[in-house]
């Protein structure tokens, strides 16, 4: 089965308004050359308004860093609610970021209420797991995702991955410049794949896995010529127009 690539750009905390309206310039016009691709921009929770209004009526989509696990509004300063994010014109919501996970104490158990949170309030989660590298050359990969992944099943069923996406994103490779090899993504991708088919063959076959850490022009060809790998999760190269294009050009040479 052939899913549509996704290529995401998560601008963390970066941008600013005129930053912001230049980048998704620059994006929208070359957005046409990779019209089978879908492609989305998560900017700061303060910009998603004023984004939402930047990327209107270009196919570009929209997504929130990360949302509230809480499931109604109420007191809880500081956080943004999902229904909010939806109403901003918010389509995807990332939860489980390493970041998250690693710097504000998000336990796996969390980020599943995230997840189920996003989808209740219509937002289709774009769930990231992954490993450290401590992890890794322990032999815990498998493990680790399995945990981060059985949280959410779990919690939500293995139904609730009909309308999801999944982004393995190696913690070691976050920033660093250091990409998992293709080969290493594909395996990481092809295991989580078949935990889910072991639920729900469907399912596991038509959800996106998208690849993220140190994705670049020059080595995203190879990383998505993957069979399991369906896209990117873009972190310092979606902040320039030209990179992430060409980034998108790599995944729209594979859908053709
Ligand atoms: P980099 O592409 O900067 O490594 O970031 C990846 C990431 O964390 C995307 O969510």
């Amino acid at each position: 089965m052939k899913r549509t690539y996704l290529v995401a750009g998560n601008w963390k905390m970066n941008g600013s308004r005129v930053a912001n309206a230049a980048l998704v310039q620059g994006i929208r016009a070359g957005a046409g050359a990779c019209k089978d691709v879908e492609l989305l921009v998560c900017p700061p929770a303060v910009y998603l308004e004023s984004a939402a209004q930047l990327v209107a009526g270009s196919g570009i989509g929209l997504g929130a860093q990360t949302l509230c696990e809480q499931e109604k509004a109420g007191a809880f300063t500081g956080e943004v609610h999902g229904a909010m994010l939806k109403e901003v014109g918010c389509r995807y919501a990332i939860v489980g970021h390493s970041e998250r996970r690693a710097l504000y104490g998000e336990s796996d158990a969390l980020v599943a209420r995230k997840f189920r949170t996003a989808q209740a309030c219509g937002l289709v989660p774009i769930l990231c797991v992954g490993e450290t590298l401590q992890q890794r050359e322990a032999n815990e990969t498998e493990r680790v995702l399995q945990r981060q992944l059985d949280a959410v099943v779990d919690l939500c069923g293995i139904a609730a991955f009909g309308d999801a996406v999944i982004a393995y994103e190696p913690v070691w490779a976050i920033g660093t410049g250091r990409t998992a090899t293709p080969q290493q993504a594909q395996e990481a991708h092809a295991f989580l794949r078949a935990q889910l088919a072991k639920r729900d063959g469907r399912i596991a076959a038509s959800l996106r896995l998208l690849y993220g850490g140190s994705v670049k022009a020059d080595n995203a060809r190879t990383l998505f010529e993957g069979p399991d790998v369906d896209g990117g999760l873009i972190g310092g190269a979606s902040l320039k127009a030209d990179e992430f294009l060409a980034i998108a050009a790599a995944a729209q040479a594979q859908s053709i």
